[in-house]
């Protein structure tokens, strides 16, 4: 029998939960911190970017992927993606997720950067949820044994490979391959679309663990969070429908700075935005859908007309505010196609991998793809161990972070806010240097509660953040640095960062 813990009960977690205990002789263990349902899958808003029409292309979603990746995707996991993409969400589809219809066909979306209408959704906005859902109920009916309210603390090496987890009451659970699909870290900052579950445990087990991590300065801020308490998302999906971003006095300012507008690619708008903001005192700028309707926005974003009613807005009415949130990390764990970090059986999928996919800026409604895509292909790679494929030339050698045991105490929100400040979505190499010093001063927190290991994993990851945003000198994607405005050489690599 072979023992395959995964960690995480979000899409990648449960995509390779469910392949895995359907091989004969696989016994699966599901550790989850919190609920089942609590995990970014669940909150996803705008849906699945795949190719289901014969209008489409693999080629024009693998073109899209790349345009978007600013030079640092890695070809080759972008045609995985794109190429395994239509199977695997039918794969989705025959495990009971109901994606809308429409005139008996799918209904496809548009969002930014995507030259053709390919996103699927389920219950309008709704889509991460009808995908949890309906993986959730099938884990439930499968003989996956689930420990949910469990935290995962420490990946358990012997002889350099990874042999199980050590659990929150200091419990191992042994293991023959270990899975990390424990998601992103927006609890990094402030404002942030993630919730509280994000906090980076699952990058900062594989650090402790000796793994490599990779390209950990680039951090997706989503252009549209609703400029209220929770920073709700407000999918791109709206604006893909036809809502415009206007400035102070009702002018469509990204007109000017892109010629797709509001529909450029993530990090322009979000970045047109801080600087609209910031030409306007900070005051938010608005969002506006009102040419939609107020029947198609109930229909359409029903979990959005909520959250935006809740806030006291009538969004068919009046423009609403948003501004940008922390929403999505490139970075993760270095991994090769196939899910395999640098320690031997121990493997990393969804968010909190990096097999370079996503380069400087991920696309549009990707990632609930790629847990999809990558959760079956992490499944082969850990019932067959073998060492990770070789990492070409476009993957820098790896730099070295020192681990500080003594400092000054400093709290999450201390923490959110530096980074918020040096690292991110403006950044330069002075404001980084400071903050890498300031870092380096605080103390890692005594683990004896949950939230006091997230803290701990969040300060190691943010620290790791800070070192790899200063390395790069230059501006891509994600990471922009007002001290070096413009891309450096083509072809660009990968950063990768280890602990010492
Ligand atoms: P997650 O879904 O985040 O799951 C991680 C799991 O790990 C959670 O269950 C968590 O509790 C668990 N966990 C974490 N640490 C531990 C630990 N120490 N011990 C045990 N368990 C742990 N992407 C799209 O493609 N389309 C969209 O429309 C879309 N909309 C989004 C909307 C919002 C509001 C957000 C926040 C994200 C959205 N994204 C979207 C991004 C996408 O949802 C995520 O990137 C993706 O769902 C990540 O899946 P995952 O399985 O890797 O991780
Ligand atoms: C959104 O709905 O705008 C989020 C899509 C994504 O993050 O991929």
């Amino acid at each position: 029998m072979t023992h395959v813990a995964i960690i995480g009960s979000g899409v990648a977690g449960l995509t390779a939960a469910l392949d895995a205990a359907a091989r004969p002789g696989v016994q699966v263990t599901l550790v989850t911190k919190s609920g089942l349902r609590e995990s970014n899958t669940w909150y996803a808003q705008g849906g699945v970017a795949v190719v289901t029409s014969p209008e489409d292309s693999v080629a024009s979603h693998v073109a899209d992927t790349l345009a978007a990746g600013a030079g640092l995707s890695d070809d080759e996991a972008v045609r995985v993606l794109c190429g395994e993409g239509p199977d695997a969400a039918a794969d989705l589809i025959r495990r009971g997720v109901l994606f809308d219809v429409e005139a008996g066909e799918l209904a496809r979306g548009l969002e930014a950067a995507h030259s053709a209408e390919r996103i699927l959704h389920a219950g309008g906005d709704a889509t991460g949820a009808a995908i949890a859902g309906a993986l959730i109920t099938r884990l439930l009916a499968s003989d996956v044994t689930v420990l949910e309210e469990t935290t995962a603390l420490d990946v358990v090496l012997q002889d350099g490979r990874a042999c199980g987890v050590r659990l929150l009451d200091r419990s191992v659970l042994s293991a023959d391959a270990v899975v990390l699909s424990t998601g992103g870290a927006g609890q990094l900052y402030p404002c942030t679309t993630n919730p509280t579950v994000a906090t980076g445990d699952g990058l900062a087990m594989a650090l402790r663990a000796g793994a490599v991590a990779a390209d950990l300065e680039f951090y997706q801020f989503h252009p549209t969070s609703l400029a209220a308490p929770g920073n709700h998302l407000v999918s791109e999906a709206v604006r893909g429908e036809g809502a415009v971003l206007v400035d102070a006095d009702g002018d469509r300012f990204m007109k000017h700075l892109h010629p797709d507008a509001e529909l450029a690619p993530r990090d322009v708008v979000a970045r047109g935005i801080t600087h609209q903001m910031a030409a306007q005192g900070g005051v938010p700028v608005r969002l506006d859908a009102t040419a939609l309707g107020r029947e198609f926005l109930a229909e359409r974003f029903p979990t959005i007309d909520a959250a935006v009613r809740a806030q006291g807005f009538d969004w068919a009415a009046e423009p609403i505010p948003v501004a940008p949130a922390a929403h999505y990390f490139m970075g993760g764990v270095r991994t090769d196609l196939w899910g395999r970090t640098s320690v031997p059986d121990l493997y990393a999928v969804g968010e909190v991998a990096c097999n370079g996919l996503h380069g400087a800026n991920r696309l549009a409604s990707n990632s609930l793809l790629e847990g999809a895509v990558f959760g079956r292909r992490v499944v082969d790679a850990a019932l067959v161990p073998a060492e990770p494929e070789a990492f070409g030339a476009d993957w820098a050698e790896p730099i070295t972070m020192a681990t500080v045991e003594y400092g000054i105490s400093a709290s999450r929100a201390d923490l959110q806010q530096l980074l918020w400040d040096a690292a991110g979505l403006r950044r330069d190499g002075a404001g980084l240097d400071a903050a890498a010093h300031e870092l380096a001063s605080w103390a890692m927190p005594a683990v004896d509660d949950a939230k006091s290991a997230e803290d701990a994993n969040l300060l190691l990851v943010g620290r790791a953040v800070v070192a790899s945003a200063l390395a790069r000198r230059e501006s891509r994607g994600g990471h922009f640095r007002i001290d070096a405005p413009d891309p450096g050489p083509s072809p660009a690599r990968h950063s990768s960062l280890v602990l010492r």
